[in-house]
């Protein structure tokens, strides 16, 4: 088992290794005296994981109780947030109890903005059963539900008291799953680490999943720990983002934001000038499409309006070489030509 720890404003371990949801309830003991468990999570990983987890905690002297809403990135919202508050209450959970963030980054940001507000501020435990949970969303404490604005505009930084990934879990995931776990694990690769780029790029890693897996984690605790609120450095975990959300946003979010942060790699790597063969090779090598189906134009409208609410500067993040990036603030009116470089459209 691999640990990492997270030192931020409340600090944690991150466990990662086989067998940790059915012994769940013991490594939630160690941060945790028994009390009531409420485990937030959705139907989909209610049906694989619940009823283990749930018999963990049980097992390990803790009251559980288990509340599940419908899968998919569509119930990220106020209204879900509402119901688990109210359930919350409804159980009787107190402000001594702990919420259990049981699932994929849906579960765990909603969860994770349910322990931030109920009781205002619970303590909690993240367990993620996807790639993209268990390298991003789980650590480093942003927690959020979407709004018709826009995605995570409601949230709060609210860091977990452990976070415990399953390996186990992780080798059962579909493809498709995977796939989106590997675009965020590219990105910190090319961020810092071009070992684990070519790691990614070889598909070595799948033999590797717990090391690969806590490297992933160590490097966003390097961000966190220097920028926790996100105000400076922290925002190199941008990388691919800005462009990847706008494909995502062209689409009407039917690609996924995995396959968005593709994209966006691809997009940032040809705007910044380096060579993209080694990103186009490691993309496919992952299973994931580096050509954005959207055109330049689409995809800065996208941008554009998300961005322009934000206040007219937007900071992108550029490669340099795999394994090294700048961030780079310019104004949202420049916005299109970043994308037409993005695109290798001529201007
Ligand atoms: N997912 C990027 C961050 O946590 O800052």
């Amino acid at each position: 088992m691999q640990k990492v720890h997270i030192t931020a404003s409340h600090s944690y371990d991150v466990l990662i290794g086989p067998g940790l949801i059915s012994k769940a309830g013991e490594y939630i003991s160690s941060v945790s005296k028994p009390c009531r468990a409420a485990i937030i999570t959705d139907d989909t990983v209610a049906a694989l994981y619940g009823a283990q987890v749930k018999e963990s905690l049980k097992h390990a002297g803790f009251t559980a109780d288990l509340w599940a809403f419908p899968h998919g990135e569509q119930h990220k919202t106020m209204t879900t947030l509402a119901a688990a508050l109210e359930w919350l209450g409804e159980t009787g959970v107190s402000r001594s109890d702990l919420i259990v963030a049981l699932g994929g980054g849906v579960p765990g940001d909603l969860a994770g903005f349910a322990a931030a507000v109920y009781c205002r501020g619970m303590r909690f435990a993240q367990i993620p059963t996807t790639l993209l949970a268990a390298v991003d969303s789980s650590v480093g404490g942003k927690t959020a539900v979407d709004l018709s604005s826009g995605k995570n505009m409601a949230g709060a930084f609210h860091q977990p008291d452990i976070v415990l990934c399953d390996t186990d879990v992780l080798g059962r995931l579909p493809a498709d799953l995977l796939r989106d776990g590997s675009a965020e694990m590219l990105k910190y690769g090319m961020l810092v680490d071009e070992k684990l780029f070519d790691d990614l790029s070889s598909g070595a890693w799948k033999g590797r999943i717990e090391e690969t897996v806590a490297r992933c984690v160590a490097i966003k605790q390097d961000y966190v720990v220097q920028d926790e609120e996100d105000q400076g450095v922290r925002q190199f975990l941008n990388l691919g983002h800005t462009f990847g959300h706008a494909a995502e946003k062209c689409s009407g979010f039917t690609l996924t934001h995995g396959q968005g942060v593709g994209m966006g790699l691809m997009m940032a790597s040809r705007a910044a000038g380096i060579d993209t063969e080694p990103v186009r090779r490691a993309l496919l090598a992952c299973d994931l499409t580096p050509e954005c189906p959207y055109d330049a134009a689409q995809l800065a409208q996208a941008a554009y309006s998300d961005k322009k609410r934000k206040g007219g500067k937007i900071t992108l993040v550029l490669p340099e070489k795999i394994g090294k990036c700048t961030l780079k603030t310019i104004s949202v009116e420049e916005l299109p030509c970043y994308f037409a470089k993005g695109m290798g459209e001529t201007i």
